[in-house]
């Protein structure tokens, strides 16, 4: 497995691999992964003949009070992961060799971007689309993966794809838990053991909602409220946004039919966890 931080250094070895007639995946990250991105790794090895794993925190899609400057790294850690993965080349570029100083071209998205993380994010998505796409072109593979777990980000790469002609196929992939039910991230790693406890609400609240709807709940009013009200009773938690949505399209609705993902963005603490589920079920 190769290291490498310039997108000449990118292009040599996909020009490579095309006349060799191999496939390529591509799992986009911003580091300092865990069994979540290594399980996009080694399904991408399985689907692909040669991946990539980007490690790149994107300053683009981050506003200036969040946590750009804290958000942790560790190239060392993430190459063992890659490596025991099945990875075969880490991009991991610095913010000047992914963006010109006087750049003035970004991908902006409305619908499927306006709602949850991008309501409470505003420029969130824009510059997450930004660098899917200078990533995608940068690397032209043939499939990239993406966590369930950001369902959001995924139905907009989804929507992207679509609308800008990109001959790339999106997988995406379950969320990775801890045992005790905590979704994977990196962000989790800012949690003291008492928050960590407490973080633990957010899957559980969501979980009793899901009960709640495969029980013939059809008021997303109701499960909303729920859902919420088990977070509220954990004192360390505050709510950013507890919402049902139609999906992939994104759009907020009264009445629970079709497939709907329900996601929620609480603070623990200082740290902004998200999590969600999907239920899948065409017209009822
Ligand atoms: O999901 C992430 O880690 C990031 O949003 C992504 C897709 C790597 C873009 O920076």
């Amino acid at each position: 497995m190769e290291i490498v931080s310039t997108i000449k250094e990118v292009r040599e070895n996909v020009k490579k691999w095309k006349k060799e007639g191999l496939s390529i995946g591509l799992v986009p990250t911003m580091g300092y992964l865990h069994e979540g991105h290594a399980s996009l790794i080694v399904r991408a090895a399985q689907e692909n003949d040669k991946v990539i794993v980007s490690d790149f925190v994107n300053p683009t899609q981050f506003a200036p009070n969040e946590d750009l400057e804290s958000y942790p790294r560790n190239l060392e850690r993430d190459a063992q992961v890659c490596q025991q993965s099945g990875a075969d080349l880490i991009f991991h570029p610095s913010p000047e060799e992914m963006y010109y100083p006087d750049a003035v071209t970004f991908v902006n998205m409305t619908g499927p971007s306006d709602e949850l993380c991008g309501k409470s994010r505003p420029i969130h998505f824009r510059g997450v689309c930004t660098v899917v796409s200078k990533l995608f072109n940068i690397t032209t593979p043939d499939r990239a993966y993406f966590g369930q777990k950001d369902a959001q980000q995924l139905a907009v790469i989804k929507r992207m794809v679509r609308d800008l002609n990109f001959d790339i196929e999106i997988v995406g992939c379950p969320i990775i838990r801890e045992n005790d039910g905590l979704a994977k991230s990196s962000r989790n790693t800012y949690l003291n053991p008492a928050e960590r406890q407490a973080a633990l609400i957010i899957h559980k609240a969501l979980d009793d909602g899901k009960k709640l709807i495969l029980d013939g709940e059809k008021n997303s009013a109701a499960v909303i409220a729920k859902i919420s009200e088990i977070i509220s009773a954990e004192p360390l938690a505050r709510i950013d946004y507890v919402e049902i949505v139609s999906f992939p399209d994104i759009k907020v609705i009264d009445t629970i039919k079709g497939d709907i993902l329900a996601a929620a963005a609480v603070y623990i603490g200082n740290t902004r966890l998200i999590d969600n589920f999907i239920i899948e079920r065409q017209c009822t």
